[in-house]
């Protein structure tokens, strides 16, 4: 999970309403990996290394980096190998045999830059499998945001500092880096909320509040949760989140 430039992490906060993002994804994530022991991985937005642990215990080498400086410390007290490191800016050469990536990218506002410096990371025949919000994804939760500005006087931005394209985008620009044997596709996941919508808000619900003031988001957050109630939560009681997620693989051609 690699911070947006406003946001900073809190590697407590995030183990308390978001440790669903690794236990969710993970399983399957790490098949489509299929590390092998002694290969170079690099966890692309580890936060705080749940997943970056469970490739380190299938025998391969991991390295993992993220742009959040309180998340790195959580995956270094693991006793991971973790870099706090800019995913847009990455500065690796030819070094690993698989890129993975976990509900990062959608963070990453210059996915063309991402792309490039995984390219250049790879080593040639280099796989790079991930997931991450694709298009539609918290469509209700941003709908909800904008009304809940609205209704209390707050200007509307023009857009989020999330990235969440299409199947058939993502795929051009994996395309247009040089990648090739591309597979993505837009998985809708309904996702249960441990620690209920709140929970999630005070996680990641600033993003979704760009312009209005710290002190006024509790607030807006009351607003969104009397607005969603309908549908994201249960009679019974129990949140979802309306993700879907864009899960991919590509690889680095040979020569
Ligand atoms: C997501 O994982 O899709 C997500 C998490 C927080 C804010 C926005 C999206």
């Amino acid at each position: 999970m690699s911070a947006p430039a406003q946001k900073t992490w809190s590697a407590q906060d995030y183990e308390t309403n978001a440790r669903f993002v690794a236990d969710l994804a993970g399983p399957a994530m790490l098949d489509l990996l299929a590390a092998q022991p002694g290969e170079r991985i690099l966890d692309l937005g580890c936060g705080d290394g749940a997943l970056t642990l469970k490739i380190a215990q299938t025998g391969a080498t991991v390295v993992g980096v993220d742009g959040a400086a309180d998340m790195v410390r959580a995956a270094q007290a693991l006793g991971l190998d973790a870099h706090q490191m800019d995913g847009m800016a990455l500065s690796l050469d030819a070094e690993f045999d698989a890129v993975f990536t976990n509900a990062a990218l959608h963070w990453m506002m210059q996915p063309d830059n991402v792309a490039a410096g995984v390219f250049k990371a790879l080593k040639p025949g280099g796989r790079y499998v991930g997931e991450f919000g694709g298009f539609g994804n918290i469509v209700g939760l941003q709908a909800a945001a904008r009304a809940a500005m609205q209704a209390n006087g707050f200007g509307l931005p023009d857009g989020l500092p999330h990235y969440y394209p299409t199947a058939e985008d993502y795929t051009a620009l994996l395309t247009a880096a040089g990648f090739d044997s591309i597979s993505a596709q837009l998985i809708p996941r309904p996702t249960l909320l441990p620690t209920g919508l709140m929970g999630w808000l005070n996680t990641f619900g600033d993003s979704l509040l760009p312009g209005v003031p710290a002190d006024q988001h509790q607030r807006l957050f009351d607003a969104m949760i009397d607005l969603l109630k309908p549908s994201l939560c249960t009679p019974s009681g129990t949140w979802f989140a309306d993700y879907v997620r864009l899960r991919f693989s590509a690889q680095k051609p040979q020569r």
